[in-house]
Parts: C-alpha cells; sequence; structure tokens
C-alpha cells in the first residue's frame, strides 16, 4: 500500500503571470478530461442536490477554485435545469478570468471571487449575514484540493466545511497504483514539467478506502457520509446533513 505523502507542488508556488503556471493550468484541463472530472463533479451534485427548489436559488462555495474554468464547463453541463446559483470562487491565487466570468453570467449564474489562503477562511467565525443569519452554503465542492493538506490542517479545513454547509462534495487523486501510473504519463498528453512534477506529488497524497471519511468531524448533526473511488484516477467523497434544505 503507498503511504500518504504530502509535499508542495509547484504550481502553487508560482507567480500566476509564470508562462509555465498558465501552462500547466491549461494542462490541468487536459488531466481533468482524461480522469473525467467534469462528469465526476456534475453527477456528485446531481447526487446530493436531487431535486432543486423550482426557481430557487442555490448557494455554492468551491473551495480551491483555481481558474473556475472546471466549474463552468460542469456548470454547462447541467444547464439549463438547474437552479439559478449564487457561486463563490474562493482561491489563494486571484485567476479567474474575465472570459470565465462572462461564461458563468451568461448562464445567468452570479460569481463572486474570493481571494483568500483557505486556512484564513477556516480560522475565522463564519461570516454575519444580513438578516441575523450567518455564512451558510448549500453546497461546498472541491476538485483535486483537499490532498495538499494533512493532519491539523486538514481537520480543521473539514470542520469549518462542516460548520458552513448541508453538503460536501470532493474529487481528488486517488493514491492507488493505477493513478500512479497515469501521473507518470501526463507527459503523453502534452503536459509541462510543473504538471507531470505535480501530477505525481498529486497522487501520493491522494486518498484511499475511507480517509477522509475518518476525518470528517463527528459533531455538528447527523451526516450522511459517502467515499470511494471515481473512475480509474479519482477518490469521491460527499456528505449530506440530514435535514438539511431541499
Ligand atoms: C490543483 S489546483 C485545482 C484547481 C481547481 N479546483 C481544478 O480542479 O481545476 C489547486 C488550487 O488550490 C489552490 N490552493 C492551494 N493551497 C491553497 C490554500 N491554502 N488556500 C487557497 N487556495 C489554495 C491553488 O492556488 C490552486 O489554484
Amino acid at each position: 500500500m503507498l503511504p500518504r505523502v504530502v509535499a508542495a507542488e509547484t504550481l502553487d508556488h508560482l507567480p500566476p503571470d509564470d508562462p509555465a503556471a498558465r501552462r500547466s493550468r491549461r494542462d490541468l484541463m487536459r488531466v481533468h478530461r482524461v480522469m473525467g472530472t467534469r462528469s465526476i463533479v456534475a453527477r456528485g451534485w446531481q447526487a446530493l442536490v436531487p431535486a432543486p427548489r423550482a426557481g430557487g436559488l442555490l448557494r455554492i462555495l468551491e473551495i480551491g477554485a483555481g481558474d473556475g474554468s472546471l466549474l463552468l464547463r460542469v456548470a454547462r453541463s447541467l444547464a439549463p435545469g438547474w437552479p439559478r446559483v449564487q457561486l463563490c470562487l474562493l482561491d489563494r491565487q486571484d485567476i479567474v478570468t474575465p472570459a470565465t466570468l462572462a461564461g458563468f453570467a451568461k448562464m445567468g449564474w452570479a460569481v463572486q471571487v474570493q481571494a483568500v489562503d483557505v486556512l484564513d477562511w477556516a480560522a475565522r467565525p463564519p461570516r454575519p449575514l444580513p438578516g441575523g443569519v450567518f455564512e451558510r452554503w448549500d453546497l461546498i465542492t472541491t476538485s483535486l484540493f483537499l490532498h495538499h493538506f494533512q493532519g491539523d490542517a486538514l481537520d480543521a479545513l473539514l470542520a469549518a466545511v462542516a460548520a458552513r454547509s448541508d453538503r460536501f462534495f470532493a474529487v481528488e487523486p486517488s493514491r492507488s497504483w493505477p493513478a500512479l501510473v497515469g501521473s507518470h504519463l501526463v507527459g503523453a498528453i502534452g503536459a509541462n514539467a510543473v504538471t507531470r512534477q505535480d501530477a505525481v506529488l498529486s497522487v501520493h497524497a491522494g486518498f484511499r478506502g475511507f480517509e477522509i471519511s475518518a476525518r470528517w468531524p463527528k459533531a455538528g448533526g447527523a451526516w450522511q457520509l459517502q467515499e470511494g473511488t471515481a473512475g480509474l484516477f479519482g477518490h469521491r467523497f460527499s456528505a449530506t446533513l440530514a435535514g438539511g434544505a431541499p
């Protein structure tokens, strides 16, 4: 069995405008195609939000959103049978392009970008909103992001997600031999040196079995958890709060 090893990835530390970083973000879209991430996320959301409220507004937060282009493809695949969405894209880097924002706007999704470290977001209490209520999301979602964290940081992140949402969906690298072999072959889809290195690191930091479920907070409500493989290279986790808003 592969032990879990979390190491700093190059893309996270390159300036957003560095040509190698731009190229690696484009590579990531090809990696998503191979992983089938768009349909994994779309199916995951549909399972978690089975009967969207007619005319309702769904509040979705993506953590570690990157440039938002994966979710734009998810949004396009769900339209038009999906409710109006108020979407917040949270990432340490402010890299969502005007074209991506325009793509969401065209579908009627209202998008806000929050450039913040997720651990700072997790450390502060839920934001008070008008009407005496606190920051709460119908769905928090993430892809290829949780694997950056381990130990107390991962626990704090999951606790903050559970405290602020009714549903959570994550797709991460699977820490498996097929994924490891695949990660060594990303050069075959034209990936640059940054992506080739980060792909291998991501698999070593990925998840297997019920590793995320084991860290999900025990207190704070009756959560239904599901975890397992997603395609050949992915690992999926979802959590639904029993009695959460429909
Ligand atoms: C591998 S990319 C995934 C992007 C996107 N979710 C996707 O699947 O295409 C990981 C993202 O996590 C962001 N990130 C890494 N550490 C972070 C942190 N502590 N807080 C917020 N964002 C972080 C990076 O800036 C990067 O955009």
